[in-house]
């Protein structure tokens, strides 16, 4: 077991002036016991991204999901909304849903009990012998799956595992109001993927959160989105990244997308791209938006799931200008898969490289490493354990 007062001393380096700050100690990266520390305070007292509403578009779709090593399951129901449950049938445990579940009742593979949309137990056969479905000392009405707390922004959705955190409309209000010029509701869902990364999630944050190692690592991108026109941005204290100021400049006509109507020539050529606390990376641009929802598996284990939206500006188009449309769109889908396949491989050897014992968490820059020093901030308070920050991360 970890003892409190020795992680915050040793995540103390993190809080030092920009000059002096060090990273995140091995540990945390490489501890099975940090690791669940994480799952039970960070990520359960936050609201952590686990799926979008375009993974169940139809009333009655549910999918499982892995909520830092939780098993929920996210439902749409008769009205459409989206709801989360422990995805944990409540007669002997079994898991419910394995993958996906499409239908107005969930019936569990064991003895079939059975679920309704909103999570009642509707149906418990045999349940007192053979014809006999009810039974006095099972009471259906408080045998019902275990509901989560769950709310949306944009497609994405969000749990609160302890119920304890703040409205999520309260926590997204900086960047939603950043963003209030994209209009977002003419997003459409346009392509998802996954990635495999045998890497701590931490480190896939923390190279999101630097545009230092544009030359290196994405060449051809630097080359027509050159690291000198990146910026770090803070919308608040939660929402962090890098911005560009060369968003596809200079776009040939035939990979032109449609884009979001009205905006002003200073976002004409602006991507945004701030990490969402703790695990979705976000991006939009004035043709599409993307999230990447982190999913912490194993201290040396991520996968990334990628939703990529694109924006439908209502113009009528004849078949020949929207199957151009088409082409341009894959072309974009190949162009961000190779740009976030080229992490994964340096991704992989910064966690290779927290094997080393003499590694000292490493010295961020004052200047590239703003954003993974509030990111690694945010973390050492998401542990603390009492559900309030222990230090203001005052940038
Ligand atoms: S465990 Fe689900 S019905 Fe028995
Ligand atoms: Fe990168």
């Amino acid at each position: 077991m970890l003892d409190d007062t020795a992680l915050s001393q040793a995540l103390r380096p993190v809080f030092a002036e920009p000059h002096t700050a060090r990273g995140l100690p091995n540990l945390c990266y490489t501890d099975a016991d940090y690791h669940r520390l994480e799952a039970n305070r960070l990520f359960a007292r936050d609201w952590m991204c686990v799926g979008v509403g375009a993974d169940i578009p139809r009333r009655g779709d549910a999918v499982a999901v892995d909520a830092a090593g939780q098993p929920i399951l996210l439902v749409r129901g008769k009205d459409n909304a989206v709801r989360a449950f422990h995805n944990v049938c409540r007669h002997r445990g079994a898991l419910l849903v394995e993958e996906r579940h499409t239908g107005p009742v969930i019936v569990c593979p064991y003895h079939s009990w059975s679920y309704g949309l909103d999570g009642a137990l509707v149906r418990t056969p045999e349940v007192g012998g053979l014809g006999v479905h009810t039974c006095p000392s099972v009471d259906k009405s408080t045998l019902g799956l275990l509901p989560v707390r769950a709310a949306m922004w944009l497609d994405f959705v969000f749990v609160n595992l302890s119920g304890t955190a703040p409205p999520l409309d309260e926590v997204v209000a900086p960047l939603a109001d950043a963003w209030r010029d994209y209009a977002t509701d003419r997003l459409v869902h346009g392509a998802s993927w996954g990635l495999e990364l045998q890497a701590n999630w931490k480190l896939a944050i923390e190279n999101y959160l630097e545009c230092y190692h544009l030359p290196w690592v994405h060449p051809t991108l630097n080359s027509y989105s050159p690291l000198d026109l990146h910026e770090l941005e803070f919308f608040g204290d939660r929402f962090f990244g890098p911005i560009t100021k060369a968003y596809r400049a200079d776009l040939p006509p035939e990979l032109t997308l449609p884009t979001f109507p009205g905006l002003s020539e200073a976002r004409w050529l602006k991507g945004e791209y701030p990490v969402a606390f703790p695990n979705l990376l976000l991006g939009i641009q004035r043709d599409q938006l993307f999230g990447i929802i982190v999913d912490p598996l194993a201290t040396d284990r991520t996968r990334e799931r990628v939703h990529l939206y694109f924006v439908d500006d209502g113009a009528a188009r004849s078949e020949v200008e929207q199957a151009r449309i088409e082409t341009a769109k894959t072309a974009m889908i190949a162009d961000w898969k190779s740009v976030f396949e080229e992490d994964v491989h340096i991704v992989e050897r910064m966690q290779r490289g927290r094997a080393n014992s003499q590694f000292d968490g490493g010295k961020l820059t004052a200047l590239h490493d703003r954003c993974t020093r509030r990111f690694m901030q945010l973390v050492a308070d998401g542990l603390a354990p009492h559900p309030e920050p222990s230090v203001q991360a005052a940038e």
